[in-house]
């Protein structure tokens, strides 16, 4: 069974370069000035065993095989959410995260071919049930989104995923998209504009709209 929580979760997804560490960081000072406690997370990645997988993940030195891929993301997933996500939402924490199963099936299903049905039933396992309250999903157009991802890692040219040629990040978006239009309740689409502050304010509505629902169904 599912356990209820206190807490609520939110996960911001995307293509590379759309923005959404920017727009994470300043939906938890907005949830912050509402009063929530709130812990912003991300994946892969959050928790210090899952940086670790993190690591292996995003260097471009290593040739990881498309299954090991998958399980990699989804065991980072799994230690991630037993240390952050579940034991913050049982304290009541409003918990925001940088990429979660959407991700996983936009990347390892529409980018790496790997069937849906497989990647769900993993997800299932590696969540432990948990689910995302609501998804914000910034649309950028790869060509663009992938210029300005670059710009600002580490390695020259890009992590191991942002080296992938154009037609596996519009494989992507499709993958993104798709899943838009398969749960228009939770994930809401933004169009990423071309100012922070424009993003931000349409993300902004969008989360008082969740509010004010959420408010009426307590
Ligand atoms: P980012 O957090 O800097 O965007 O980097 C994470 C990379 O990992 C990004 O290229 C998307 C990719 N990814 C997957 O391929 N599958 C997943 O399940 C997740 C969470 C991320």
């Amino acid at each position: 069974m599912v356990a209820k929580f206190k807490g609520f979760f939110i996960t911001v997804e995307g293509c590379e370069g759309c923005g959404k560490s920017t727009q994470s960081r300043l939906l938890k000072k907005y949830l912050e000035n509402k009063g929530f406690k709130v812990v912003l997370t991300r994946e892969p990645g959050g928790s210090t065993v899952a940086e670790q997988v993190r690591n292996i993940l995003l260097n471009p030195k290593l040739k990881i095989a498309p299954l090991c891929e998958l399980m990699l993301y989804e065991s980072a997933r799994v230690q991630h959410i037993e240390d952050i996500v579940k034991p913050n939402l049982a304290k009541g924490c409003v918990v925001i995260c940088d990429r979660f199963t959407d991700s996983t099936i936009a990347y390892q299903g529409y980018g790496r071919k790997i069937d849906i049905k497989t990647i769900e039933k993993l997800n299932n396992i590696a969540t432990l049930g948990i689910n995302p309250d609501l998804t914000i999903y910034l649309d950028i157009d790869p060509k663009i989104g992938i210029v300005r991802a670059k710009a600002k890692k580490c390695f020259n040219n890009g992590d191991r995923i942002e080296r992938e040629n154009i037609k596996f990040h519009n494989d992507v978006r499709r993958g993104f998209l798709a899943l838009a239009k398969k749960y228009p309740k939770r994930i809401k689409t933004i169009k990423t504009e071309p100012t922070v502050k424009d993003t931000r304010i349409l993300i902004n509505a969008e989360i008082e709209k969740f509010l004010s629902k959420r408010k009426k169904n307590v």
